[in-house]
């Protein structure tokens, strides 16, 4: 059955689309639309209103066709249909009209919607440009500013903010969106209201500056750094305002193709299911009950507790913070309203809306108080010690059902789930600093964990607004195992040749949002200092990769916070300039290891980086850490700074192929011994059997 649908109500021919579950512009639907406008030109219909069902109007393209052999009709021709109907065409817009379905509402002859309602062109989030007329028929009604902020922030307005910029023509306060679109759709016909096709509007020269283009070029430039859709966006708005309307669709074509056959858009499409699946778990019934969480509290209201904290308050669930004493309480609280306040002062927030968050923490220093709430997150020292005297006291207090939850980055969750009577309700719910910014929540299933508290994380994480990963326990999860090798090598790349510049730029050229180095000053060495003093000499590995870090952490170069660490921070500005002393250090205690430092090519320091976080990552499959090879991409793009379009490492693994991959693992292990070097036997077993990931896990499954 086809997913369009048409009847005639009052003279009216109404065109519904039910394609759940989000109204995707599949090639089914493509056909439909095309077949009902032409159907509808002869029938006795007055006009046509274009409607949707479900949560949404029309999300966009199907996505997940993208990747597969184009089918007629093309979306830019489906539209064409549309704006030429001798008949005039309402669309009428609820949820959210994004991408192709924005442009398909921006061929109709007007739009109305509900004042919900969101609209967008999100295709930049994609790797790709709005490539269904987006660019040209967007800057025709709501001039050339407009459209390359829509267009190139990828971000919805609303329904409000699209009638002042000319995108939609009506807004209904809330009720049913048909009869009202109805209504709407007979008093346009009442009216005789013209046929207006935005492809025919011209664009008023005078109302821009001929310089904008270049600004946002060099803006986006830097914005999002490499990446190629952004500059074809502006090239495609620019024709717009040059060119007639069918030479410029023939420009944006091209851009269109082109993005579409990208690595980038690849990339970005993975991580845009990749994060989807995420939410789900594979063993975990779908219909698994929830436990209701209405209240929660966090252990500890330092930086990271309070960042937790904020999450909860931000989606309006009340949150009390517990310390040891009032003046490290009210120094916690004092720190989450001071972001707040200052988030108000940077109109990110309103005034009211900061203070009805403030309101929303509360404080203790009692664990009697924590008897009613239905979660709590300890946030607490990473010492398996205080983890014992915090969980045995929850456990005392807490009530039955209440959900227990870690924020360790490191630590057995199985141990501290024993800590308590019931280990079936502790869980990990590790946040990434800082908490109230970072999207990235790994929610660490531990061996007794039983499923209704992993889906409630899992539903949870969601509402806060979270890309929740499951991981399973073992030392540093997911992220941190990986970052742990990605560290190690870091070190011996500085040990045998590199400069800390060197590192982080070709790092950072490939695409990495920091460089490794410019994050171990911003995150402290004393930090990590601390957590290695933890570790005994097997687990800390070969010396050389931490003598450097350690050495500086005894000069007192703990970072941005003392001023140096691996480079000299301005106190004032925090300016950051690269050290001539580090290397001088660097070359002594290569030395003094016997190693005599050579040249290194930045390929081969992007080339250990990545295979150190590569083969990690297989290791982290095998043993079943992570549910799927796409988790691990989620993790580390949205919570390391790994370059989305290159679609995580796991992906950027398949892109370069896995037998590539292996054999240069296989050179650094005869170049530097066994130790390190040792291939994942995933990856080995793939590579000798020519199996391919994506097959290794539908057989898996
Ligand atoms: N194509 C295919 N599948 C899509 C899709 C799309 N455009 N948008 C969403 N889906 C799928 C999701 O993968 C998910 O599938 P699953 O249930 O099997 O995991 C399901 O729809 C529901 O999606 P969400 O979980 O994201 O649901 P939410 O309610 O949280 O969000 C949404 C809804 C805001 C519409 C969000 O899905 C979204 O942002 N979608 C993508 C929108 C987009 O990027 N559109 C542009 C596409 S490119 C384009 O149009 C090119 C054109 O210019 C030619």
């Amino acid at each position: 059955m086809s997913p369009v649908s048409y009847e005639i109500i009052e003279n009216i021919g109404i065109i519904t689309i039910d394609n759940p579950p989000v109204n995707a512009l599949s090639h089914a639907v493509r056909v439909g639309l095309v077949e009902t406008v032409h159907q509808a030109q002869n029938d006795e219909s007055d006009a046509l209103l274009l409607i949707c069902t479900g949560k949404t109007f029309i999300a966009g393209a199907d996505i997940s066709e993208f990747g597969k052999p184009p089918q007629e009709p093309f979306l830019p021709d489906v539209l064409n249909t549309l704006e030429q109907s001798d008949k005039l065409i309402v669309a009428a817009l609820h949820g959210q009209a994004l991408g192709g379905g924005f442009e398909t509402a921006l061929s109709c002859h007007y739009r109305c919607a509900l004042a919900s309602a969101k609209v967008g062109l999100p295709e930049v989030n994609l790797g790709l440009l709005p490539g269904a007329g987006g660019t040209q028929r967007t800057p025709r009604l709501a001039g050339v500013k407009v459209a390359l902020d829509l267009i190139l922030s990828g971000k919805p307005i609303s329904a409000s903010t699209a009638l002042e910029d000319h995108l939609i023509d009506h807004v209904f306060a809330e009720g049913d969106l048909k009869t009202q679109a109805l209504a709407y759709t007979k008093g346009l016909v009442a009216q005789k209201a013209p046929l207006r096709r935005a492809s025919e509007q011209e664009i008023d020269q005078n109302s821009f500056d001929g310089a904008i283009f270049d600004q946002y070029r060099k803006t986006y430039a830097k914005k999002l750094r490499n990446q190629n859709s952004p500059q074809l966006i502006v090239d495609c708005v620019e024709a717009a305002t040059k060119e007639n309307f069918t030479d410029g669709m023939k420009i944006e074509r091209d851009a269109f193709l082109q993005c579409r056959a990208s690595d980038q858009s690849a990339g970005l499409r993975h991580i845009f299911f990749a994060e989807r699946q995420a939410a789900k778990i594979k063993d975990l019934p779908r219909d698994t009950a929830t436990r209701d969480i209405q209240s929660i509290a966090i252990i500890g209201a330092g930086l990271m507790g309070g960042g937790i904290a904020m999450n909860f308050a931000n989606a309006g669930i009340p949150v009390k913070m517990l310390e040891i004493n009032d003046d490290a309480l009210n120094k916690g609280l004092a720190n989450v309203a001071k972001i707040y306040r200052s988030m108000a002062a940077k109109n990110r927030i309103s005034p009211k809306e900061s203070e009805k968050r403030i309101a929303l923490i509360s404080g203790t220093t009692d664990y009697n108080d924590l008897q009613d709430v239905d979660l709590v997150i300890e946030a607490v020292f990473e010492s398996i010690e205080v983890k014992k005297d915090v969980f045995t006291k929850l456990d005392q207090v807490c009530k039955d059902g209440a959900i227990l939850a870690t924020n360790t980055s490191y630590l057995d969750i199985n141990e501290i789930a024993q800590f308590t009577k019931r280990p079936q309700d502790v869980i990990g719910l590790h946040f990434f600093s800082p908490a109230h910014i970072m999207k990235l929540l790994e929610i660490v299933r531990a061996d007794e964990t039983v499923d209704d508290v992993m889906a409630s994380a899992m539903a949870l994480a969601r509402k806060i607004k979270k890309v929740p990963v499951q991981a399973r326990v073992c030392y540093g999860f997911i992220g941190n195992r990986m970052l742990r090798q990605y560290q190690r090598e870091v070190q011996m790349c500085l040990i045998e040749g590199a400069s800390p510049e060197q590192i982080d730029k070709s790092m950072m050229d490939w695409g990495m949002a920091m460089g490794p180095l410019m994050v171990a000053d911003l995150a402290g060495l004393d930090i990590s200092y601390k957590a290695r003093q933890a570790l005994s000499d097997e687990q800390k590995g070969d010396p050389k990769s931490y003598r450097i870090p350690d050495v500086l952490f005894e000069m007192g170069r703990i970072g941005q916070k003392s001023g140096s660490g691996y480079y000299i921070y301005d106190p004032q500005t925090k300016a950051r300039t690269a050290d001539p002393s580090v290397n001088d250090i660097i070359e002594r205690e290569a030395a003094a290891f016997g190693v005599t430092r050579k040249a290194m090519s930045d390929e081969e320091v992007l080339n250990r980086l990545s295979l150190a976080l590569i083969n990690e990552g297989f290791k982290i499959l095998e043993e079943g850490i992570a549910q799927r090879a796409s988790d691990i991409d989620v993790v580390y793009c949205f919570g390391y700074g790994f370059p989305k379009y290159r679609g995580g490492p796991m992906l950027f693994a398949q892109t370069r192929g896995l037998d590539k991959v292996y054999q240069d693992i296989c050179a650094y292990r005869e170049s530097h011994g066994d130790l390190y070097w040792t291939p994942s036997k995933l990856l080995q077993n793939l590579v000798e059997t020519n199996t391919s990931l994506s097959d290794w896990e539908e057989s898996t499954q």
